[in-house]
């Protein structure tokens, strides 16, 4: 499918998703929301693609938010709808069953700072810039980034960011624990295919079921959660990947994981 404001390249494994809206910086409008939603559907019904990398087009921007124009106006069932729409699509994303890199190449605002968080890992450049303004606009984040943001770096951490809306540098999200490496721009994309790959080398359902685990685990009580990781631990103890990854280990060889 031909998309207007994103890019997919698929190659080795890896799909490259690009959201391309350079001219306002890559904002996420509606049409923006809705391809996202498409490629990753698709993305995740497609068993060539073992790992995604999620980046923004231009120089400047990751994403620099949902788009403004869109937002203005709106009444409190229209508001209530996008969110939720919103919800959707980044709960897609996180749920994709196969690891997403979110290679952060600049401005990560609002919208665009909740998708990086979507992502299950964030590299940033030395030039991003990461926030959530939309306290500035008289609003809250409205893609999960009420909730995600304090999962990942700590309710107070979170709320630093999340009452004052000023942005934080890529060496500062490092810090506090909101992106996992910085690297040079012109070493992003390499940095996040190479440490993809340390991903995808492993059992595709193995990555899968980590997923699960820690995702599906991180809002129950232990006992429940772990319960679930004995559950998946069995069933992959049934599989033929588990199977071939304990014995090529024996072997002493190289595992060639077939995803069963
Ligand atoms: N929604 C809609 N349009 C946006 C946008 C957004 N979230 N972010 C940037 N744009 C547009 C600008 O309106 C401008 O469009 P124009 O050239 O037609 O006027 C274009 O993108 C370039 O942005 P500009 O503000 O000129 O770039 P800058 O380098 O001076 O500033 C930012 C960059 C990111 C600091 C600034 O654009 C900004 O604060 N954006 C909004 C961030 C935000 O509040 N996001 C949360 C939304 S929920």
């Amino acid at each position: 499918m031909g998309y207007e404001n994103l890019h997919v390249e698929r190659e080795d494994g890896i799909a490259v998703v690009t959201v391309s809206r350079p001219a306002k910086l890559n904002a996420l409008n509606g049409r923006t929301l809705e391809e996202l939603d498409a490629s990753f559907a698709s993305l995740a019904s497609d068993d060539g693609v073992k790992g995604v990398i999620l980046t923004g087009a231009g120089e400047k921007a990751f994403v620099a938010g949902a788009d403004i124009e869109e937002l203005a106006g709106l009444d409190a069932d229209a508001g209530r709808a996008l969110s939720e729409r919103g919800h959707r699509v980044f709960d897609r994303i996180e749920w994709l069953g196969k690891p997403v890199v979110a290679a952060v190449n600049g401005f990560a605002l609002g919208g665009g700072c909740e998708l990086a968080l979507a992502c299950h890992v964030r590299i940033a450049s030395e030039n991003a810039s990461l926030g959530t303004p939309e306290v500035k606009l008289g609003l809250i984040c409205g893609y999960g980034g009420t909730q995600r943001l304090p999962r990942l770096i700590g309710r107070g951490a979170a709320l630093e960011i999340l009452l004052t809306g000023e942005r934080v540098s890529a060496q500062e999200a490092l810090r506090v624990g909101l992106v996992n490496r910085v690297v040079p721009r012109e070493e992003l994309l390499a940095a996040a295919r190479s440490l993809l790959r340390q991903m995808i080398v492993n059992g595709p359902l193995a990555l899968r079921a980590t997923l699960e685990a820690v995702h599906g685990g991180a809002d129950r009580p232990l006992a429940e959660a772990q319960d679930s990781e004995a559950q998946l631990f069995g069933e992959l103890c049934a599989s033929q990947d588990a199977r071939e990854g304990t014995r090529a280990f024996l072997e002493k060889r190289a595992p060639r994981f077939e995803g069963r």
